[in-house]
């Protein structure tokens, strides 16, 4: 459904500094942004002003700048590191006679093509719908239509241009319809779900801080997890052995970025339904960017406002060989580990990321002894795949099984019809 440009469409990029000077890190973050998406800059613009232009956003000998650099470098696409408001956009198509990309049209696009979940899908479509609806229905017919997508124009873009505001007001009531229902069937699904005792790690982090890196070189060539009981999940979910047997799901997600606008926070959050269901997060920084606190403040506030900010994390500094420091291990006031200083794309403490990740999960784990209905097979099967069952000792009336597993789980087990928690003590 989304298109890729084929070649990287040439784009002019645009950033002013509001009442400030210009930081040039935030302008090599927006040429990264404008990477991702498929875009190939071919000029930054940069100027300053106290605050935006009613008409242009930037002032009009700007635009004008703007719309010469453009035909000279015949780029396609301007993208500006503001929010335009639909009227600023389309006054600068209108001057430029290019197509005109703001910062959230531009995130939007890159989480269309991220997107891996059904549900990710849906909801990027639905931010895209509203973020260009207002821009849709006032009419685009001073640009001509793009074939074959682009940026911005991926997910409903294309067929937007060919589609009237009545047809818009459909899509948008059918994709909520949609959603609502995937939600519902969610949450009344998610007895199911949590009742899988192998604990969930998530990599969250700040964008380009080597999650995917680090995932990679957690997981190895291990296959997708196809097995029934994970067909749901996204398919960036892995299971992963740590010291000691313990098998873990790892989750790969989103990365996060500085000024996420309001309107993306709702697509956002389905992509990062792994992070808010995980027993711990691995939060990922690149320790070798001079901003790594800021983004490290930024990244915990959007998990606070996913409803993630409670979830036990392990801070995993990355990159330590541009900082030319070794691997080790910080531990928190509670004698846990609480930082992890490695190198994902070297390999180097890998193996003690891994030991912190076990011994931060095996808190709050008991051994007990459960006693499960002969009814109960599935469950007693589910238990040795997550590879928490010590010993067996059944009979003919019931499965008895000791097992080590967290309180939370131990909790939904005994909610199940007939499944009894014998005692603390293990078997004899
Ligand atoms: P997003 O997908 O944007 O969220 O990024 P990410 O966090 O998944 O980062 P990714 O794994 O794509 O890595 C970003 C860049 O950092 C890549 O160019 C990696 O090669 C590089 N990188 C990752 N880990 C390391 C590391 O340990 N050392 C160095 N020097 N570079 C690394």
């Amino acid at each position: 459904m989304f298109e890729r440009p084929s070649g990287g469409e040439r784009a002019v990029l645009v950033r002013l500094g509001l009442g400030a000077p210009l930081d040039p890190e935030d302008i090599e973050e927006f040429t990264q942004l404008a990477v991702s998406a498929g875009a190939q800059p071919v000029a930054t613009i940069t100027g300053r002003r106290e605050r935006p232009d009613p008409r242009f956003f930037v002032g009009s000998g700007k635009a004008e700048e703007i719309r010469l650099e453009a035909d000279a470098l015949q780029a396609d696409l301007i993208l500006v590191d503001h929010p335009l408001s639909p009227g600023q956009e389309r006054n600068l198509e209108k001057l430029i006679g290019k197509r005109v990309l703001d910062r959230n049209g531009l995130i939007l696009d890159i989480f269309a093509q991220r997107a891996a979940s059904h549900e990710g899908k849906l909801e990027v479509e639905l931010a895209q719908l509203k973020h260009i609806a207002s821009r849709l229905v006032r009419g685009w017919t001073h640009l001509e239509r793009q074939r074959g997508g682009g940026i911005g124009l991926r997910g409903p873009g294309e067929t937007q241009l060919e589609t009237d505001r009545r047809l818009l007001g459909q899509r948008v009531r059918v994709l909520t319809k949609r959603l609502e229902k995937i939600k519902r069937q969610r949450d009344t699904g998610r007895g199911a779900r949590v009742s899988i005792p192998i604990p969930s790690v998530a990599l969250v982090g700040y964008t380009n801080a080597g999650k995917s890196t680090l995932f990679r070189s957690l997981t190895g060539e291990q296959a997708y997890v196809a097995d029934q009981l994970f067909a749901t999940l996204d398919p960036t979910v892995r299971r992963l052995s740590l010291p000691g047997g313990t098998p873990v799901v790892v989750a790969d997600t989103v990365g996060f970025i500085r000024d996420l606008p309001h309107e993306l926070v709702a697509a956002f959050e389905s992509t990062l339904t792994e992070a808010r269901e995980a027993n711990l997060l691995l939060h990922v920084i690149d320790a070798s960017d001079p901003r790594r606190d800021e983004h490290i403040d930024e990244v915990d506030r959007v998990l606070g406002e996913i409803g993630a900010g409670e979830i036990p994390q392990i801070r995993v500094y990355n990159k330590i060989d541009r900082l030319e420091i070794t691997p080790r291990v910080d531990e928190g006031p509670d004698g846990e580990p609480a930082a992890v200083w490695i190198s994902a794309q070297h390999s180097a403490g890998l193996e003690l990321l891994r030991r912190a990740v076990a011994q931060r999960l095996s808190r709050g784990v008991r051994r007990v002894r459960l006693r499960l209905p002969l009814s109960a097979g599935a469950t007693r099967a589910r238990l040795y795949a997550a590879g928490v069952v010590l010993g067996e000792n059944s009979g003919e009336q019931a499965f008895e099984l000791l097992v080590d597993l967290p309180d939370a789980e131990l909790a939904n087990l005994t909610r199940q019809a007939g499944v009894e928690l014998v005692t603390d003590q293990p078997l004899s």
